[in-house]
């Protein structure tokens, strides 16, 4: 298995470009089962986790053209040969489960593997059965598997979410672009990632309005076309390099983002003394490295509240930060597990329950840490930028799920970085 080392104390300068966003590109590729036409996905991330969901695809009967290194990936379900989405396939990566509503709604009928828990909570899919059932779907579960019918095709209905989740908010909304009627979505979650999904749905022929407000109303249609879409940028991966700029000082440009979907974030840098400066599609994050950052609280929310997907490198950020931080998580019930690898760096945090305290430290000091889970990886190479000595970061599987090239990135501005192949000698 990868390992990532690295050493701290160098400032980075330069500039990042930011890829497209996993979380909306997982989703744009499971549209591609509700048309018999081409859908096209440029600035399409490689990632292993992009991988996974064109693997499954492939098994279901979509061609597949992704030239290595393009950025463009073309999805193709003329007729589609399975409906079936086996465990090895869902058990890999959740959003796999995705795939469900749309063959719902195309075949009529599926059969998907529950994803089961994960590291971070205990994900239930709930949500996303009720609003199938609320469309007139019939849904057993049986030996771990979710069996959906709808023979004589999905009926728009009113469904209201007791809690904004993304996952059901995009399933559902998937899958009444082909429901007979109209389907109302309550209390809908509001996350960039479904106006992406939304706005690629609608260049398909599909008729939403209301995406990005918490009522989204889907007109259902006879059939969808094909399309080009270009992923929208990653927020998530756009926040972490800011969160990678703060820690390590220096002066770094983050091109291809938008700028508003990272607000929540550039307020907390702002309130630690980082300088923000954003543009039509950029952000410059600086520091004076000799400076010391201040601490922050983070309360994690729904969109636009604070993202959950980035509460781990902010709390690698304020580490060294002058007085104490307190961190409320409030979407996942287990989304500390980089607390006790901070610890290994030096960090004091404390953690009880939803809270965490981390209070400001003078040094951090590198040690080998392990990788729990995806943003939990990138936070201790926040810490570990910030770090004196070498840091050895174990199981970067995870971290290669949502980031692209994540050492070259940081290299290319001065980060002392480097991947230590499975095998290869640190
Ligand atoms: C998406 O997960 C993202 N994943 C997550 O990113 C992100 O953290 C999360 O949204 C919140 O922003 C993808 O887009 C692939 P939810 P999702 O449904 O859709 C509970 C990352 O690191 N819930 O909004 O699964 C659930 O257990 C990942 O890139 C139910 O109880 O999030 C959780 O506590 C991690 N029943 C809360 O709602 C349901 O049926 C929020 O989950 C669905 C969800």
């Amino acid at each position: 298995m990868d390992r990532i080392a690295l050493t701290g104390g160098t400032p980075l300068n330069g500039s990042i470009r930011v890829s497209g966003a996993k979380n909306s590109a997982l989703k744009l590729q499971a549209a591609s089962l509700l048309t018999a036409e081409p859908l096209v996905l440029t600035n399409m991330p490689e990632l292993a986790d992009t991988r996974f969901m064109v693997e499954l695809l492939a098994q279901l009967g979509v061609e597949i053209f992704w030239p290595k290194g393009s950025g463009r990936l073309s999805m193709h379900g003329e007729t589609l040969s399975s409906s079936i989405a086996p465990y090895d396939l869902v058990r890999k990566m959740r959003a796999t489960f995705n795939v469900l509503g749309p063959l719902l709604a195309r075949e009529g009928h599926a059969t998907v593997s529950l994803p089961g828990g994960c590291a971070i909570g205990a994900r239930p899919v709930d949500l996303h059965l009720k609003a199938f059932e609320a469309m007139g779907a019939d849904i057993v579960i049986e030996a771990g598997y979710v069996k959906a019918a709808a023979l004589r095709g999905l009926k728009g209905a009113r469904v209201m979410f007791p809690f904004a989740s993304v996952g059901a908010t995009e399933h559902a909304m998937l899958a009444a672009t082909l429901a007979r009627g109209e389907t109302v979505l309550e209390n809908a979650a509001r996350e960039p990632e479904i106006v992406d999904l939304a706005d690629c749905l609608k260049a398909m022929g599909a008729q939403i309005e209301g995406a990005g407000s918490s009522t989204i109303h889907i007109q259902g249609v006879e059939k969808l076309g094909g399309a080009t879409w270009n992923v929208m940028p990653d927020r998530i991966e756009a926040g972490t390099y800011a969160c990678c700029a703060a820690a390590a000082g220096g002066e770094v440009l983050l091109t291809s983002v938008v700028p508003e979907t990272l607000s929540a974030l550039l307020d907390v840098l702002t309130r630690a003394g980082v300088r923000v400066e954003t543009g039509p599609d950029w952000v410059r994050i600086a520091r004076d490295p000799a400076t010391r950052l201040k601490a922050v609280d983070i309360d994690t929310q729904p969109y636009p509240g604070f993202p959950t997907d980035l509460q781990a490198q902010v709390m690698g950020l304020v580490t060294l930060a002058s007085g104490a931080s307190i961190f409320k998580e409030n979407i996942f019930e287990n989304r500390f597990m980089h607390a006790p690898e901070l610890r290994r760096l030096g960090a004091d945090i404390t953690v009880r329950g939803s809270e965490a305290v981390v209070r400001g430290v003078e040094h951090l000091r590198g040690a080998p840490v392990m990788a729990t889970d995806l943003r939990a990886s990138v936070s201790l190479v926040i810490a570990g930028l910030m770090a004196e000595g070498e840091t050895v970061i174990s199981r970067v599987y995870h971290l290669d799920r949502g980031f692209e090239r994540l050492e070259d990135k940081l290299s290319a501005c001065g980060a002392q970085i480097r991947r230590i192949k499975s095998g290869e000698e640190g």
